[in-house]
């Protein structure tokens, strides 16, 4: 039985990963600060896990290396989602994106984990000039370079992006950054993670991964509002202010403006890969609708 760590378990995508490993007869160690946010449900649908679905927990800091020790004992492979996907501890995408996962791999050196699989991002090598595009792929060359076999997810964006989509259009009003024409197949966490596992133990070194269906920004908003059954109330936000925005909030904060630039830069750029996930947006929706 190999055995896996996942850190980033309490986040969005790492929930899922937990259980998806677990089931396809992983032994599994998660990495967290707290336990208690494993059992917690978490942001749009991801689950609330339970004892069930894992075999042990190692309370650790990734951002403080020296509480790590021991983490790695007897692991096979490393599978890493940690990141900033929203801002939380007022860290920046180079202290928790790059650092912490960069520590994570230096750790490997010397133990007996072979394989680290890493989340970047779908396209992230073609939008350097972002925050965190430059910390995923930092990750990525130092993954390259560390002499251990390596697997690169790059998925397109969560269904958990979507779900603030479909939040707006239950209050009524739906905020778009620019025209909202490009187009994007987001993938729903499961499906990501069985994904994940599938790439994990795969041979491809770098695989992009897409939901089933790919449409504008502007579709989604118009498919959440007809999921809540309201109707549609658009405020488009054009790209020159938006942009200008995003110069004033980098000016009071780093962290803020980084993700704003990355909102921002994300309403101007396709972000398609290949169909992998099979479970529907509105099918999505309806479960939020309904919860
Ligand atoms: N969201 C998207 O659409 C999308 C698309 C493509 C790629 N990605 C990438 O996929 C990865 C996972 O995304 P996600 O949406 O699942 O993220 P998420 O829900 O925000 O979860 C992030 C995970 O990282 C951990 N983490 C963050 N900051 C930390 C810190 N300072 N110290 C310790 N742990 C920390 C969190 O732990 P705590 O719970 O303890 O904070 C959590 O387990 C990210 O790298 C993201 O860039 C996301």
């Amino acid at each position: 039985m190999k055995k896996v760590l996942v850190a980033g378990a309490t986040g969005y995508l790492g929930k899922f990963a937990v259980q998806a490993f677990k089931q396809q007869g992983y032994y599994v160690r998660v990495l967290t600060r707290s336990e208690e946010r494993l059992y917690q449900p978490g942001p749009f649908t991801a689950p609330a896990l339970t004892k069930a679905d894992f075999d042990e927990v190692f309370l650790g800091e990734v951002t403080k290396p020296d509480t790590l020790v021991g983490m790695l004992d007897d692991i096979d492979i490393v599978f890493s989602c940690v990141g900033i996907s929203r801002q939380r501890d007022g860290l920046t995408f180079e202290q928790v994106d790059y650092q912490c996962n960069k520590s994570l791999i230096d750790l490997c050196a010397g133990s007996s984990v072979t394989r680290f699989t890493y989340v970047s991002m779908q396209g992230a090598e073609n939008i350097m000039q972002l925050a965190i595009t430059k910390a995923h792929e930092k990750v990525v060359g130092a993954l390259k370079t560390s002499g251990l076999e390596y697997r690169i997810v790059r998925p397109c964006g969560y269904f958990s992006d979507m779900g603030a989509v479909f939040d707006m259009a239950k209050k009524g009003r739906a905020f778009l950054v620019g025209a909202g024409t490009n187009k994007m197949n987001p993938i729903y966490g499961g499906d990501l993670a069985q994904a994940c596992v599938e790439i994990t133990a795969g041979d491809e070194l770098e695989v992009e991964v897409g939901g089933p269906d790919i449409m504008t920004q502007r579709e989604v908003v118009d498919l959440a509002f007809e999921v809540v059954g309201k109707p549609v109330k658009v405020t488009v936000i054009p790209m020159w202010l938006a942009r200008g925005l995003v110069k004033f909030i980098g000016l009071l904060s780093t962290q803020f403006g980084d993700l704003a630039d990355f909102i921002v830069t994300a309403g101007e750029i396709d972000g398609v890969g290949p169909r992998r996930g099979t479970t529907t947006l509105r099918s999505y929706f309806e479960q939020l609708n309904s919860a």
